[in-house]
């Protein structure tokens, strides 16, 4: 068993979990955790360059996937797995679950290939590299979509429409139904300030043993 945490962040673009990330990473820093930032597609040299064609280059689903998958092993075996074994808190934005939401829920890939490859993808030195806690920002596709335009310039994913978003974000439904332990939804509609109040209570109530120091 591996010493770290590993905790990932989900959602549809546009769902606000940067700045929860920031916060998460000052909620564990405050209480003496080692915090590791990371993300995905990317994450490593190999994976940020793997990114960069995903999100620019136009591909086939498939591709799209096994490219993405690449990226996703390079990160576990050079980054992830190696920081728990350091003991770290290791911070992911998004992980596995985005695949099956967005390439599975979204593209309509078929869940059978997902559940191979993610089989292959996160075998460990030591086992599964597997989040233990994952934080769900869910809201309304539409309400994503104006949050987007005011925000940034889209890229190749998030030039897709309406329907795909809300397939992505039943496909995040469908997944937190299978990992009701691991997967928790946060109502991601309201204000900064209230999705932080749902996101302090999922902390301390999965971290009771920490204390700020
Ligand atoms: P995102 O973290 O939203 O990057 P940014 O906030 O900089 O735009 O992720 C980039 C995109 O990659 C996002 O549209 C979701 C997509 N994606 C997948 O389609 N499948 C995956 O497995 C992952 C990890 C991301």
């Amino acid at each position: 068993m591996s010493k770290g945490r590993f905790i990932s962040f989900e959602g549809i673009d546009g769902a606000g979990k940067s700045t929860h990330i920031a916060r998460v990473a000052d909620w564990f820093r405050t209480r003496g955790a080692d915090v590791q930032w990371s993300r995905e597609p990317g994450g490593t040299p190999l994976a940020e360059t793997l990114r960069e064609l995903v999100l620019g280059r136009p591909m086939g689903s498939l591709t799209e996937l096994l490219l993405i998958f690449a990226g996703r092993r390079d990160h576990v075996e050079t980054v992830i797995a190696p920081a728990l074994q350091a003991g770290k808190t290791l911070l992911c934005d998004r992980f596995t679950d985005a695949s099956f939401a967005y390439q599975g829920g979204g593209r309509g890939l078929p869940p059978s290939v997902l559940d191979t490859l993610a089989d292959w993808v996160q075998a460990g030195p030591e086992g599964v590299v597997e989040p233990e806690l994952t934080l769900w920002f869910d809201l309304p596709a539409e309400q994503a979509a104006a949050r987007r335009a005011s925000a940034r310039e889209a890229d190749r994913i998030e030039q897709l429409d309406l329907d795909f978003f809300e397939r992505v974000r039943a496909g995040y439904a469908a997944r937190a139904a299978q990992a009701p332990q691991r997967i928790v939804r946060v109502d991601a509609s309201g204000s900064i300030e209230d999705v932080w109040a749902q996101v302090q209570a999922v902390l301390a109530a999965r971290y009771p043993e920490l204390r700020p120091c």
